[in-house]
């Protein structure tokens, strides 16, 4: 039995990186996947291409996670599709990275809007409908940094603390709907963003993660698909870091 047969899941930001890969993983237990991202380019249309071969339905919906009107939209067209909405993950993100002293209200404007207020834009869109099922998972898409703050990533640091809080808050006020909400805090993943470090400074990354390896991105996907499934039937409310051990 695949352990997400005949749900549906909705992930935001997907066409690559962690997204994508949360999508293959959940078709690969038999989830139909519907993803957006900013534009469904020849990266949405290969990942859409990817999990179509995996035999379970997938549509790709072109939408800025950071825009609550086109939010309210794509979740209705989602819901039309779909017939539900079992599983959603809010993973849509971006750095704008600076020392507090030289930030920009720009920069601090843009990554709360796309980490932070994506996920409210989304929750709030989806939770009727999870309500109206009795049942559902929600996961959003934090970071270590979420947990314990870095140096040069203010912003970034504090839309991700803000989604733990946020997973938290609606663990408390929808848990007796039998809906659950938790969060992932990746630590040193090998993507494109990380991909672009000089080795340098990738090995004394390296260095302080207890497993001597950065994660890769089917290490969050097993994680993801363990809170989207009913394996966690029990756990709600938590941020799992998923980092080597990097942080502890
Ligand atoms: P990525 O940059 O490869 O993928 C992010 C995706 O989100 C892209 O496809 C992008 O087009 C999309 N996106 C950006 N703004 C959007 C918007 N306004 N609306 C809809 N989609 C939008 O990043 P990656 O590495 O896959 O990260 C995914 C999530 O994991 C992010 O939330 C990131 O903060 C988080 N994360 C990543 C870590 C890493 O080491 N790569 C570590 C900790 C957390």
């Amino acid at each position: 039995m695949k352990l997400l047969e005949g749900k549906t899941a909705l992930i935001t930001g997907a066409a690559r990186g962690i997204g994508k890969a949360l999508a293959l993983r959940f078709a690969q237990e038999g989830a139909n996947i519907a993803f957006t991202d900013l534009a469904i380019d020849e990266n949405g249309k290969a990942t859409e291409k990817e999990i179509e071969a995996l035999g379970v339905k997938v549509k790709g919906y072109a939408s800025n996670a950071a825009d609550f009107a086109q939010t309210k939209e794509v979740v209705a067209e989602v819901h039309k599709d779909f017939g539900s909405i079992d599983i959603l993950v809010n993973n849509a993100g971006i750095t704008k990275d600076g020392l507090m002293m030289r930030m920009t209200e720009a920069q601090w404007d843009a990554v709360i809007a796309v980490n932070l207020k994506s996920a409210f834009n989304f929750i709030n869109a989806v939770l009727p409908i999870m309500m109206r099922q009795r049942g559902g998972s929600i996961i959003n898409m934090a970071s270590v940094v979420g947990v314990h703050g870095n140096a040069g990533q203010a912003n970034y640091a504090a839309s991700k603390a803000g989604l733990i809080a946020l997973a938290k808050s609606i663990a408390q006020e929808v848990g007796s709907r039998g809906i659950r909400a938790n969060a992932i805090a990746p630590g040193f993943i090998e993507t494109a963003m990380t991909a672009a470090l000089p080795d340098d400074i990738r090995a004394e990354w390296v260095k302080k993660i207890p497993l001597r390896r950065g994660g890769q991105v089917g290490d969050i996907a097993d994680v993801a698909v363990f809170l989207a499934s009913d394996m966690s039937s029990y756990v709600t409310g938590q941020v799992i870091q998923v980092d080597g051990g990097m942080n502890m």
